[in-house]
């Protein structure tokens, strides 16, 4: 546990030591990837997100949570893990009507809250950093039928890596602000491994898309799942 806790909360503390958190205004789109304009927005979570309810797993500074409120008119929740982020979160964002920020584990909130969303997704956030059985599980009894779940996570591939073949995490690193390293515990699967793990919840893969960062060929660096509640 004190491994996946560590180097987030080293890495908000960095962020938050560097500059203090201000007021944002909303970004104009929504990103599943580091790469700014890479791949598709917030249409892969529904057409429509008016007055709809959804919840981030790992928001971070909360800027998804912001365009999802602001400019799509959704009611979204963001879950993060450590208190410094979301109270960065809040900082930038929190003026903002329909975006709510709450500090804790994406399973215990997910298993504690009382509500069902209508799309849940993460963005390099605890999906792949939380034993998966478990998570999707989770995100499964919490999700309306035919609600999405979208996920990015850092390809498995990216960099001439290899998917897991087993079923356990593998090292991976989280790169601080003043660009140091510190390990993290990731689970690396391919699609097909992903698709088989959302079928044992009662999730249907709908999509799977490799986002390539344009100076970073050959290999892609992120894959996004889509899936949807039967
Ligand atoms: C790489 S950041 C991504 C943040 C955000 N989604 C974004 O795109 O800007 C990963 C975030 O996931 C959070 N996190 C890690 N494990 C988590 C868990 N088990 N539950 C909730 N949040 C978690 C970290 O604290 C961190 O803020």
């Amino acid at each position: 546990m004190l491994a996946q806790v560590s180097p987030w909360y080293a890495h908000a503390a960095q962020r938050l030591a560097a500059a203090p958190a201000h007021a944002l205004t909303a970004p104009a789109r929504m990103e599943w990837s580091t790469c700014p304009g890479l791949g598709p927005g917030a249409e892969i979570l529904g057409r429509d997100l008016r007055g709809k309810h959804i919840l981030e797993l790992g928001c971070g500074p909360g800027h998804n949570v912001a365009h999802l409120a602001k400019h799509r008119q959704a009611h979204v929740t963001g879950v993060d893990l450590i208190g410094l982020q979301v109270r960065r979160a809040r900082s930038h964002y929190g003026h903002i009507a329909g975006a709510t920020f709450a500090a804790g584990h994406a399973l215990h909130h997910l298993q504690a809250t009382g509500r069902t969303f209508d799309a849940i997704y993460s963005v390099f956030g605890a999906v792949g950093l939380v034993a998966p059985a478990l998570l999707l599980a989770a995100i499964s009894r919490r999700l309306q039928p035919g609600g999405v779940l979208a996920f990015s996570v850092p390809h498995p591939a990216r960099a001439g890596r290899h998917p897991s073949t087993d079923g356990r995490p593998r090292e991976d690193y989280v790169t601080m602000p003043d660009r140091t390293r510190l390990p993290v515990a990731r689970w690396e699967f391919d699609t097909r491994t992903w698709a088989a793990h959302l079928s044992r919840t009662g999730l249907r893969i709908t999509s799977a898309q490799e986002l390539r960062h344009p100076h970073r060929a050959p290999w892609p660096t992120t894959l996004l799942i889509t899936a949807r509640k039967r």
